[in-house]
């Protein structure tokens, strides 16, 4: 497969806008008296708002009304966007601009595949919206990853297949979402994490295209 496409999730493959999102929801928990650890917000990553509410009260055995629960998600995104205030362009994970203007550059699309309703303001914040052929982010869709909606809406809008486009992911609900959608799903964090993934970098430092199509190349050849 010759790649056409990148879609990229936004929360710990972008920026480091995964460990905000855990800061707050474990303020939250914290207030519910509900014991919630980076243990168990690694399966938290990449779903949405709600999806992770419901997580993290079920860990507490907790039921709330629906009322309840929009005040709670509430609670917790105006800490998160509290937190989120002060980061700017040199939050940028390393390798991820210089990538993205290397596929600008070479014809490749780009959409942003992200479970997160704060996804604009982030990217305008470190000032690479414009880099963005489009944007699917948790405002247009109704499936939360591992479902995967977001990644077909976003080969859509690039007028491709899944099968001309790699995921960049950092989770495991992402990367379940790029396999069921049937794209090559690039894994992206620690060693030994993500053992799902087609293929794993620890970040995009150093990244190129080329290495991106040596990697699915010789996944294709095992
Ligand atoms: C995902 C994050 O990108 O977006 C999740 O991995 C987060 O941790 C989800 O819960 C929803 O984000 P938001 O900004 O809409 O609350
Ligand atoms: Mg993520």
């Amino acid at each position: 497969m010759k790649i056409s496409g990148c879609l990229f999730d936004l929360d710990g493959v972008i920026v480091d806008t995964a460990n905000h999102h855990y800061v707050a929801w474990k303020s939250l928990a914290d207030e519910l008296a509900i014991p919630f650890t980076e243990v168990e917000n690694e399966s938290l990553k990449g779903l949405s708002r709600l999806d992770s509410l419901e997580c993290i009260l079920r860990l507490g055995n907790l039921e709330v009304s629906s009322n309840k629960k929009i005040e709670l998600m509430e609670k917790k995104n105006q800490l998160y966007l509290q937190i989120v205030d002060a980061i700017g362009p040199d939050d940028i994970l390393p390798g991820v601009k210089e990538l993205m203007l290397e596929l600008r550059n070479k014809g490749i699309g780009i959409c942003l595949g992200s479970s997160s309703k704060n996804a604009i303001s982030i990217l305008k914040r470190i000032g690479i919206f414009d880099l963005f052929d489009g944007i699917v982010d948790g405002r247009n869709l109704t499936l939360s990853k591992p479902d995967p909606e977001v990644f077909i809406k976003g080969s859509k809008i690039l007028g491709l297949t899944p099968s001309e486009c790699i995921v960049f992911e950092d989770a495991e609900s992402g990367i379940e979402a790029a396999l069921s959608g049937g794209f090559f799903a690039l894994g992206i964090g620690a060693e030994g994490s993500l053992k799902r993934a087609h293929a794993n970098v620890q970040d995009l430092s150093d990244v190129t295209l080329e290495k991106l199509q040596v990697l699915v190349d010789s996944h294709e050849s095992n």
